[in-house]
């Protein structure tokens, strides 16, 4: 339900019969309890404009609206905001509808768009590490999102998996006699180490490596075979921390760093025909108004950089795949990065105006001790590693429960272990560095996707202990259960404003809080006492069912499962 934009049409209306004139209407969570439901402030603003008094105002508005429906009270508060509450019996008709609504009571978005998500993005080259292990989580999140309000959404993995070192890689796979699915590339991040002792120590190891790096590039047959064979054992390891994760990205997703190559030289030429770029000391350079370095597209050597495979990247999205919204899920430190080749993909036409570049970036995963997370030896942490670690430590958060079969003990280990990690991460508010704490992440208390996978199970105890029919309506009979249906309403203005600004966060929070008044719900209202009158007895059934289906719906879009007992 748009809760927010049904009440502006309401607050609009009023205006309008109160002869006020206002252009943008903005409604408001109320921040406590006693200020209703929602608020209006934008009162303050219009009196200014009419230099009239606010409160005033406010009173005049007031009795023009609409109080016969959705809305059941309205009052002026402080300097002239408006307080607003719902009706509860249309909350009560609102929520018994939406119990049979698969989508639990969400449209979709009014004019859906072509989007295009570039998350993930390992490196070939190396292990896929913690930096990528965020932007996969929160990338395939919004991807999720969108696609559930109703978007178009394009997955794009920008694997990197082209430049100068591949020559040393490819020399020294060749070296080793293996065929890119044997033991050496088990561990890539050993396998580089090894190739990179080989390069330092023998001068012919190293010139084979920069020959064949310039072999890969002129398309040399024996070379891009070697290549080939190497990316796809990289690759899967990926696959395999994307499938341990339960995350939608296939094959068909990749669009390599390497597939821009043979554009590249066309971006340089559009540039140049746009004085967009000069060279300067024999390099391509763009220099922009207030940056002090120059962005360089093209070496002296002629060879390409980062920046203008993006650009590349960036005229496919909008020309091609005919995105209008690009949302790069990548690492905050590389900010100044997209802010250039944004700037510079607009002012060289290669993407239109219309069309939304978006960088999401994130902070870095810290150790307890607030340092970049590492192993003890100061070595990357294998992805695989850590999310195996988590379902072991999984298992023996709820080892005591003695509620599963052995059978099933391992698929709700799994679905809570990387849970943890998933809702860990998508829990702080993105751009903030996170520390990974594991105590902390599987607590049964708390914001964390226990707490909320352990409501849904409970709500489902609950049911089994009916084990009957459940119908009726739902009947809002006091405050709390007024405060629950209305939460339970808020939920697609939640994933739309999480949508906007992609900020998964927004619907952890929001699930917190539903989570949070559902278990006070329970302990203040019985549901299966025996003195309870069977339609109370049914209509709160129905809220813990609805409550279950949305906590259900949340957790999926943020790529974590539920489970039935714990
Ligand atoms: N491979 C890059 C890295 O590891 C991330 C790629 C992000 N996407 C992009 N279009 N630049 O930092």
């Amino acid at each position: 339900m748009k809760i927010k934009s049904e009440l502006s049409k309401i607050i609009e209306q009023a205006l309008k019969s109160a002869n006020i004139q206002a252009d943008e209407i903005v409604i408001s969570d109320a921040t406590k309890p006693e200020f209703g439901d929602y608020q209006f402030n934008g009162i303050m603003r219009l009196a200014k404009e009419l230099k009239r008094n606010p409160r005033e105002i406010a009173s005049e508005v007031v009795e023009h609206i609409d109080t016969t429906g959705m809305v059941s009270k309205v009052e002026v508060a402080g300097p002239g905001f408006i307080n607003i509450w719902l009706n509860n019996e249309w909350l009560a008709e609102v929520t018994t509808e939406i119990l049979e609504d698969k989508r639990v009571g969400v449209g979709f978005v009014e004019e859906p768009k072509r989007v295009v998500v570039d998350y993930s993005g390992p490196n070939m080259a190396k292990q896929m590490h913690v930096g990528h292990l965020r932007s996969t989580i929160i990338g395939d999140t919004l991807a999720t999102l969108l696609e559930f309000l109703g978007d178009e959404v394009i997955r794009q993995n920008h694997i990197g998996d082209w430049g100068t070192q591949f020559g040393m890689l490819i020399a020294y796979l060749e070296e080793q006699n293996t065929d890119g699915n044997t033991q050496e590339l088990k561990d890539l991040e050993q396998f580089y180490k090894d190739a990179k002792v080989r390069f330092d120590q023998s001068e012919a190891f190293a010139n084979k490596a920069r020959e064949y790096v310039v072999k890969i590039q002129s398309g040399d047959e024996h070379c891009l075979e070697l290549w080939q064979s190497f990316i796809n054992a990289s690759l899967g390891h990926c696959e395999e921390v994307y499938e341990k994760l339960g995350v939608n990205l296939t094959r068909d997703d990749v669009r390599a760093e390497s597939f821009y190559n043979d554009q590249l030289p066309q971006i340089i030429e559009r540039l140049k025909e746009k004085n967009i770029s000069t060279t300067s000391n024999g390099a391509e350079c763009v220099f922009l108004e207030g940056d002090e370095n120059p962005i360089i597209v093209q070496k002296s050597d002629g060879g390409f950089l980062y920046a203008t495979t993006d650009l590349a990247a960036l005229y496919f999205r909008a020309n091609v795949l005919q995105a209008k919204r690009i949302c790069y899920v990548v690492d905050a430190r590389q900010a100044q990065h997209f802010k250039q080749v944004f700037t510079i993909a607009k002012m060289a036409g290669l993407v239109g105006e219309d069309v939304s570049l978006e960088h999401i970036g994130f902070g870095t995963m810290m150790d307890k001790g607030g340092k970049p997370f590492k192993t003890r030896d100061g070595g990357v942490i294998k992805l695989v590693d850590l999310l195996d670690e988590a379902v072991v430590r999984a298992k023996d958060a709820i080892k005591d429960r003695d509620v599963h079969s052995d059978e099933e003990l391992d698929a709700v280990a799994k679905a809570i272990g990387i849970g943890a990690v998933k809702y860990a991460d998508l829990s702080i508010s993105r751009e903030s560095n996170y520390i990974f704490n594991w105590d902390k992440m599987l607590s049964f208390e708390g914001n964390t996707s226990l707490y909320m996978q352990y409501a849904y199970a409970r709500i489902q105890s609950i049911l089994r202990k009916h084990n009957a029919e459940v119908s009726g309506e739902i009947i809002i009979g006091d405050e709390i259960e007024h405060r629950l249906a209305v939460m339970l309403l808020k939920f697609e203005d939640t994933l739309i404003k999480a949508s906007i600004e992609a900020t998964p966060h927004t619907i952890t929070s929001y699930l917190y809080d539903l989570v949070t008044l559902f278990m006070k719900f329970y302990e203040l209202n019985p549901i299966l006492k025996e003195d309870i009158k069977e339609d109370i007895k049914m209509s709160r059934l129905q809220l813990s069912i609805l409550t279950g289906a949305v906590i259900k719906k949340g957790l999926e879009i943020l790529g974590i499962e539920v489970v039935e007992k714990i």
